[in-house]
């Protein structure tokens, strides 16, 4: 069965309290409950759960990791919340070069700069170039702030069927909101976005400069008040750099995450 949202990438979710992209689950083995018990998911009751553990190998497995213990569904959720904890990924260029142990390109460099600039077209003599992306996507190897709900954000968009944040808390000051998810792997990951209508990271970069996006009535004030040209009307970045961002976005890429 289709659900209505993209699967989002199961990594370095240790560091996150608020998952899925409404933050409806604050616990990882609550969260767990629910890919395993939707209807548009795995759809199984949590008898049916129980009933496919108790064969031999789950029995001696679960005897092992919790001191001669049945299987069970809570125990289940225990030890699957323990490996989704151990998908830790740390080794992309980026990690590198903030280790001193990689040298970016230029292009990479230019874009990087870019990412983590809010822009200002009045700082003298040519204005202060950015991309505005850093201001949400702050922190690389989580995502954006862990603290209440600060990691919220629309970025542009209303999706008249899902709105988002707004359906968890019931305040419409959330409408449209959801969680800046982490940029880590995403040259791997497409499509992009909750409902996932961008199919290439291109797409995405020509939303985040759109006028849309820009003049959107629920578009975050840190996105509305980003722009390189004095009286433009969208964030207003040059094809170059929408290029340059795109090569920072794949130093992201870390192909040894998930082997703990
Ligand atoms: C106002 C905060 C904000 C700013 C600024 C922002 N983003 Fe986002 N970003 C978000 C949110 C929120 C989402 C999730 C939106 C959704 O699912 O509909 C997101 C999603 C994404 C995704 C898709 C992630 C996925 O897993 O599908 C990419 C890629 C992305 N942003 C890149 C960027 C880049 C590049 C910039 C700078 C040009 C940027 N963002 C600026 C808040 C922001």
């Amino acid at each position: 069965m289709q659900g209505t949202r993209q699967s989002m990438a199961l990594v370095n979710l240790a560091y996150q309290r608020h998952l899925f992209w409404d933050g409806r689950s604050t616990q990882m083995e609550e969260m767990l409950t629910h890919p395993m018990e939707r209807a548009d998911e795995m759809g199984l009751t949590p008898t049916q759960i129980e009933g496919k553990l108790q064969t031999d190998a789950y029995k001696q497995l679960f005897a092992n990791a919790f001191k001669g213990s049945k299987p069970s569904y809570a125990l289940a959720r225990k030890a699957l919340s323990q490996y989704v904890r151990t998908l830790v990924s740390a080794n992309s260029k980026y990690d590198k070069y903030l280790a001193g142990a990689y040298q970016p390109t230029a292009e990479e460099l230019a874009g990087m700069r870019l990412f983590f600039t809010h822009p200002d077209p009045t700082v003298r003599p040519a204005g202060l170039r950015g991309a505005n992306c850093g201001d949400c996507h702050m922190s690389i190897t989580t995502a954006g702030r862990t603290q209440g709900l600060a990691g919220f954000a629309n970025n542009g968009f209303l999706n008249p069927t899902d709105f988002g944040l707004e359906r968890v808390t019931r305040d419409t000051n959330d409408r449209g909101k959801f969680r800046i998810p982490s940029l880590r792997n995403i040259a791997l990951t497409a499509p992009y976005m909750h409902n996932g209508r961008f199919g290439t990271l291109e797409e995405v970069l020509d939303h985040y400069n759109s006028p849309e996006a820009f003049n959107g009535r629920y578009t975050d004030f840190l996105m509305k008040t980003a722009k390189n040209n004095r009286g433009g009307t969208s964030l207003g970045l040059t094809d170059q750099e929408k290029r340059q961002v795109i090569a920072f976005l794949h130093m992201l890429t870390d192909t040894t995450h998930a082997k703990p």
